[in-house]
């Protein structure tokens, strides 16, 4: 697959990804599942650098979920480290593609180590106006969504909302990727099928793309395939195939 062969009027906005497989990678490799993840980085700095050659505007990566601080803590702490190294590592190289650094989660959960750096790479990158990287850490779908609910409750209570004045587009902007459009591509490495709790509200019309590459062997040209393949279908937003041709 090739760059030229995408159609640049129908590039997604939005590819989130759910990166998955760095531990069945390391496995085959005959190594521990820390080097997946370190491997991991290669195939993030590939797609960072594919998704802002093609014009995407926001990448999502699921770096870290709320259920992963229940794996072994040796692998949590490694993750974490490998995070905060990786993001202080890279900030130079995202300036000088003009990507932006965005966070959502539970970012109080994190080390302080890691909310420091974040908030500086963050901080440094914020006037880029390229690729948005949204990285998802101690996040879940259903974590976001209690606390959106929790914010607009004590709206409630304050008076600050009425309650019948509630729709869509008021949970929408209570949500952690407040600002964000949903993400048009959601691919998952490593050939599961599985949401596992990511973005649950804002993929209701994601197209979905499942490959079993895992994670530390992708890189952008498979992220070309995935946006190729994406360009192949129909978006129907639950009307007829003849309603979206005319
Ligand atoms: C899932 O593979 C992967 C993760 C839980 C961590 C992803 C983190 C990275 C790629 C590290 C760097 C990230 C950034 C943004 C710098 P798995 O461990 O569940 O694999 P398995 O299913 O084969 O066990």
């Amino acid at each position: 697959m090739v760059i030229d062969e995408l159609k640049n009027n129908c590039i997604p906005r939005h590819v989130a990804v759910i990166m998955d497989g760095n531990g069945r990678w390391a496995e085959i490799h005959g190594n521990d599942r820390i080097f997946g993840h370190t491997q991991g980085v290669d195939a993030v700095r590939s797609i960072v650098e594919g998704a802002g050659e093609i014009g995407v505007e926001y990448l999502t990566l699921y770096a870290f979920s709320t259920e992963n601080w229940d794996r072994p803590k040796e692998e949590v702490n490694a993750l974490m480290s490998l995070l905060v190294n990786s993001i202080v590592q890279e900030t130079d190289n995202l300036n000088e593609k003009n990507v932006k650094m965005l966070a959502i989660g539970d970012l109080y959960s994190l080390p302080v180590d890691v909310q420091s750096k974040l908030r500086e790479a963050i901080q440094i990158t914020s006037s880029n106006t390229g690729l948005n990287l949204v990285l998802a850490l101690s996040y879940s779908g259903r974590w976001e969504i209690i606390e959106a609910v929790k914010k607009i409750v004590n709206k409630i209570q304050s008076g600050e909302i009425n309650e019948n004045k509630i729709n869509e587009s008021v949970f929408t902007s209570h949500l952690s990727t407040v600002g964000i459009p949903d993400p048009e591509l959601l691919i998952r490495t490593s050939g599961e099928y599985r949401i596992s709790n990511f973005l649950l509200w804002q993929i209701a019309y994601s197209e979905f793309y499942f490959t079993p590459i895992l994670w530390p062997d992708f890189r952008k040209e498979n992220l070309f395939e995935a946006i190729a393949d994406f360009q192949r279908r129909e978006r129907r937003f639950g009307k007829t195939s003849e309603q979206i041709r005319s």
